[in-house]
């Protein structure tokens, strides 16, 4: 069943239903200012950090989930309705929602009266633009009500929804005109303020929530004033501080109006703080005044359609020049628009970030992830890779000299968050993969020589192609008994704590260790991750390549030389006869082993090792793979280990705490069937790495939305296994890695379209159905034009290559010197 459809020449997704089975969200924003916004205006914004500078409340866990956000209501001659149906749930005569790049449109049709917001970000602009047509489509004149209402968090996510004592106290606001200002703290510490305006005269307003509830007992779907037509221009003094604007309309048949609200941030220097002269018409409760220059400022940006249709117009022209850096034309539509459009979209939002903020992250938790922002760049870099380079610079500065890094940090701070530490034993190796991607995507060998600190010597000269360096010794110094690298805290599956041995309820798996390892410095010295191994000797090599680039080719001889040391160890102890283990606990016993009664075999180190070519000579890479296919997959792709644990392992941790078929005990974790499928298309099995690709793909999942449950636009982190009795069922949309490692599967691997340090590599492994496709790829400077021929129907292999006409050797382009070039390939 579906909710609606894609739009793909205008790069929408259209709901047609607003009881979708989940908020279906989009973000607005791709810079500093970011709204969440749900097909049914749910959601909030945030400057920079959903945390610690959150713009408006967003209640946690709320019934009904998705309440709160930024409401029209209409209160048409009784009538009352919201465009976008919730919260007063008044049955519309007509709904749609378009999510669009940066922009959502929501329309509602009641009685005759047509109500279309659009709502976006701007380009370099911190506000969120809601431009509100309404349309009499009836044949009488109609004179009716329009409320606005936002509710503001007084800026500390986390402090806002537990710190009561304090808060109901410390609200403050200012009004002129149709301007609202939230100025909480701003007298004292706080040199930020917001506002909520709209570009023209009102007739009333609020900014105390229970004055526009109209009691304690009501809630967003019975607002008194809505319902009463008469805002009590309310003025808050502390308790929960909003914003609403009461305008009064008279349309006559077939006439429009439209109104223009912003809701901006602002921050001011510290000597500019306060106006000097209170103007006659302001409304506040303090002696100072908020000096308002920058707000005025914003507001005349954007107070005629004429100016908001320009800003639309400059925010379309970002995406489509963002997304004519790849495009193709496949087969297959729905490999297209994930490929054109959603995918890369959703890349950019992950890219921005992290796992922050989104309807399963709450905005308080996590910060940036080491390992995620790493792994996000790999998908976004050729969209604006001067932003991935400014993104790796802040993400190497919170590494330590000794190669371990903090796990997450703060993007207001860019400072390594403490609580959380480090001591995850993957984290170090995918900032040489990052760093890879960006220098094969840029030619910009110069990033290696960038200054660049480390968190435990803020002020010493150091350079990235140190922090490569340290990144790799990091594991070749830190190896167990097998000669496979420590599995520490956790590696990439965070659930797998292998010194946490915790029996008491409420300790972190992530942060606590067993004072049984405290001794041996943080953690067992005997747990291993062949993980980590088969990530290392995959990314190894990139910094091998790296360094003969420079001309370091004795220190690129030691650092292969450890590289294929440690493939020698995985055969000896990390190959299971059919696929590779997971794992040496701390007892030094196999996990992920035919051995074991539970949770015989692991995705994870799998795709890695057969990319690496571990073992090939002996088969293992098609026997590893067959034994994916046979164990892993199900219908709706593969899941991450098998058997589900069905007991709490505490040697284990936090994997076996999750019933069978979530998250990482046994659940689809979609971002490790991107290996699997880069796997696949690597060992030249198109069909194979096409099917686990469709399997997950959101597009391909529109048709089971009902079941599916999350946005058909945008993968998850998680889909239901089979062993769970909600299969199929997708959480965790927007924030996963999966963006950026199916973008990496589909482009580089199925499509084989592939940045490389000296070119562009195009080796394709396809389903032998297909005759070909094109594409058009903008590579440093240069535009490629890609036609790829398959007369013969095979899988994988460059037959033949020609640019301009002029045959190449191989199947590397080599880099232009800027203008559009042809690119033929036939596969045979
Ligand atoms: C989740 C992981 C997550 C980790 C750290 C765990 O509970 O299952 O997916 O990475 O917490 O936040
Ligand atoms: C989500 C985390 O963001 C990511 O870093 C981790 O790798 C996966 N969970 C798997 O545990």
């Amino acid at each position: 069943m579906k909710f609606g459809y894609f739009d793909d020449a205008n790069k929408e997704y259209v709901i047609n239903s607003p009881k979708t089975p989940y908020p279906w969200i989009n973000y607005l924003g791709n810079q500093g200012f970011f709204s969440l916004i749900s097909n049914t205006a749910g959601g909030y914004c945030f400057y920079k950090d959903a945390r610690l500078r959150r713009i408006t409340r967003y209640r946690y866990n709320n019934v009904p989930i998705d309440m709160g956000g930024r409401y029209f209501y209409i209160n048409d001659n009784g009538t009352v309705w919201n465009p976008g149906w919730s919260p007063v749930k008044t049955e519309l005569d007509e709904y749609q929602c378009r999510h669009g790049m940066g922009y959502t449109v929501i329309e509602g049709k009641k009685n005759g009266l047509k109500a279309e917001v659009t709502f976006f970000v701007p380009q370099n602009y911190d506000g969120e633009v809601q431009q509100v047509v309404l349309t009499n489509e009836s044949n009488e004149t109609k004179n009716f009500s329009i409320f606005s209402i936002a509710e503001w968090c007084l800026w500390d996510a986390q402090d806002d929804c537990t710190n009561f004592q304090r808060n109901f106290s410390t609200g403050r606001v200012e009004i002129e005109g149709s301007t609202i200002y939230h100025v909480t703290e701003y007298r004292d510490r706080r040199n930020h303020y917001a506002f909520y305006t709209v570009n023209d005269t009102i007739d009333g307003y609020d900014t105390d929530r229970d004055a526009f509830l109209g009691s304690i007992y009501n809630g967003w779907n019975n607002p008194a004033t809505v319902e009463a037509d008469k805002p009590s221009n309310s003025f808050a003094d502390g308790w929960s501080p909003v914003a609403s604007h009461y305008k009064k309309v008279t349309l006559a048949p077939g006439e429009s109006k439209t109104l223009i609200y912003i809701l901006g941030y602002a921050e001011n220097p510290q000597d500019k703080k306060f106006a000097s002269e209170k103007p006659a018409n302001l409304l506040t409760r303090e002696a100072w005044v908020l000096n308002k220059e920058k707000a005025y400022a914003m507001i005349e940006k954007y107070n005629t359609p004429e100016k908001v249709a320009a800003g639309l117009a400059e925010l379309r022209e970002t995406w489509n020049s963002l997304l004519s850096i790849f495009n193709v034309h496949t087969p297959d539509d729905k490999v297209d628009r994930m490929v054109n459009i959603w995918n890369q979209y959703q890349c950019m939002v992950t890219f921005n970030l992290s796992r922050s903020a989104s309807y399963f992250e709450s905005g308080i938790g996590r910060g940036m992830g080491f390992r995620d922002s790493n792994q996000d760049i790999l998908g976004f870099v050729h969209q604006i890779p001067e932003r991935a380079r400014e993104r790796l610079i802040d993400i190497a500065s919170t590494q330590l000299s000794d190669g371990g890094c903090y796990h997450q940090y703060q993007p207001l701070t860019k400072k390594g968050n403490a609580d959380i530490g480090g001591d995850f034993s993957d984290d170090p190796l995918w900032m040489i993969l990052s760093v890879a991607a960006y220098i094969k995507e840029s030619g910009d060998w110069g990033i290696l020589d960038a200054n660049v600190p480390f968190d435990d010597d803020p002020n010493g000269q150091h350079t990235m192609l140190e922090h490569l360096n340290v990144s790799f010794y990091h594991i070749v110094n830190n190896l167990g008994p097998h000669g496979l690298p420590l599995a520490m805290r956790a590696d990439w599956n965070d659930c797998i704590n292998l010194s946490c041995f915790s029996d008491t309820p409420g300790e972190s798996f992530q942060t606590y260790t067993n004072p049984k390892f405290k001794a041996e410095g943080g953690y067992s010295k005997i747990a291993e991750s062949a993980f980590v191994a088969a990530l290392f000797t995959y990314t190894g090599p990139a910094y091998v390549g790296i360094l003969k680039h420079i001309g370091k080719a004795d220190e690129a001889a030691k650092a292969q030389a450890e590289i294929d040391k440690m493939k020698k160890n995985v055969m000896e102890s990390a190959f299971d006869g059919d696929w590779f283990i997971r794992a040496y606990d701390a007892y030094g016993e196999k996990m992920g082993s035919k051995e074991c009664e539970e949770g015989k075999i692991f995705i994870e180190p799998q795709g890695f090792a057969v990319m690496s070519e571990i073992g090939k000579e002996v088969g293992a890479d098609i026997k590893t793979l067959n034994s994916i296919d046979k164990y892993l997959n199900c219908e709706f792709g593969l899941v991450l280990n098998n058997p589900a644990f069905t007991k709490y392992y505490i040697q284990y941790g936090e994997i076996s705490t999750y019933p069978g078929g979530y998250k990482e005990n046994a659940g689809i974790f979609t971002h490790n069937n991107a290996w699997i499928i880069c796997a696949e298309a690597y060992a030249g099995r198109g069909d194979k790495a096409f099917e686990y690709y469709s399997k997950i793909a959101p597009a391909f999942t529109e048709e089971t939305s009902d079941i599916h449950k999350t946005e058909p636009y945008v993968y998850g982190q998680m889909i239901g296994g089979k062993d769970a009795s909600n299969f199929g069922q997708g959480k965790n949309s927007w924030l996963t890695g999966t963006a950026a490692w199916n973008m990496v599967a589909i482009s580089q691997y199925i499509l084989g379209v592939q940045p490389d340090f000296d070119g562009l590599k195009v080796d394709p492994s396809i389903p032998a159905a297909w005759d070909g496709f094109t594409a058009v790829r903008k590579f440093r400077g240069a535009t490629y034009n890609i036609t790829v021929k398959n007369p013969n129907h095979v899988n994988k292999g460059v037959k033949s290559m020609t640019l301009d006409g002029n045959a190449v050797q191989g199947c590397v382009v080599p880099v232009c010197d800027g203008g559009t070039h042809e690119v033929e390939i036939v596969l045979g």
